[in-house]
């Protein structure tokens, strides 16, 4: 059997891997701000909702919602925390580029914490806009947030995770089959000390949000928003010194 892995599966099991070590419970500030915006009865879809950090958030305020994520450890942590608001919120296993629920059922969908970043390739995050735009009803709503890096820093990022931060080991083992190829933007977190498989992000740039967004037919706007550390998913204990995200707000072109 080939040891080639695909990118899917190194972000599932880097996610999988993240559970034991480190998972986080608050709502950042452009994330609240949002969700004012819901409206009693909603029926929201967490798209990659990890281990039900804004899922169990909302369910708490009484939306209903249904959470999917890729990381089966991520699913199951996020099962078990919400024991108490069974029926309110439920999460499976699922993957964001074939979303398993019928056309047209979400009133919102919500897409937070970068999770698009950490889709394998620009084919698969493209589905999955495609995807989020098929499950949401025609007067629904959306939410996604992604990193963003200052042009320079971005560069460099985008440059030198291409570059530089790929080792040529996992290079190697990543030219699988599966792989289908390394995009401009892709860079890989090298193995932590506890956490042992290597992990992946992409820098979206603006322009290809806004390629992903009018393929899906979809009315949007783009906002930055920069965190405090303090602020930052309410984890104190994160060393970044803020974190810059890109908000995609909008709703179906109707
Ligand atoms: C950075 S975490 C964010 C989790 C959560 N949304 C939050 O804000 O706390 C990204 C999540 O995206 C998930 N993911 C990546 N690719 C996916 C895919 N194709 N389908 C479903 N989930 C995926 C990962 O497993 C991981 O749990």
């Amino acid at each position: 059997m080939s040891k080639k892995i695909s990118i899917k599966n190194m972000v599932k099991e880097h996610h999988n891997a993240l559970v034991d070590y480190y998972t986080c419970d608050g709502v950042e500030p452009d994330e609240r701000k949002y969700f004012e915006s819901l409206e009693k009865g909603d029926i929201i879809l967490d798209l990659c909702c990890g281990t039900g950090r804004i899922a169990i958030a909302l369910a708490k305020n009484g939306f209903l919602v249904r959470g999917i994520d890729l990381a089966n450890k991520a699913i199951k942590f996020a099962q078990e925390k919400a024991e108490c608001y069974k029926g309110i919120v439920d999460f499976i296993i699922g993957d964001a580029t074939k979303i398993p629920f019928k056309d047209k059922v979400f009133d919102r969908v919500i897409c937070t914490g970068a999770s698009l970043d950490t889709l394998a390739s620009s084919s698969e995050r493209l589905q999955s806009i495609l995807e989020m735009a098929r499950v949401l009803k025609d007067d629904g709503t959306f939410f996604i947030q992604t990193n963003y890096f200052l042009p320079l820093k971005k560069l460099i990022w985008r440059t030198a995770g291409f570059v530089i931060k790929l080792p040529v080991r996992a290079l190697k083992s990543l030219l699988g089959k599966d792989c289908t190829g390394l995009y401009f933007g892709d860079s890989f977190c090298g193995i932590h000390f506890k956490i042992k498989v290597a992990g992946f992000s992409h820098t979206l740039s603006k322009r290809e949000l806004n390629r992903y967004m009018e393929s899906a037919k979809l009315e949007y706007k783009l906002e930055y928003k920069i965190e405090t550390d303090k602020e930052y998913m309410g984890d104190k204990s994160f060393k970044a010194k803020f974190s810059r995200r890109l908000i995609t707000v909008g709703h179906k072109n109707r």
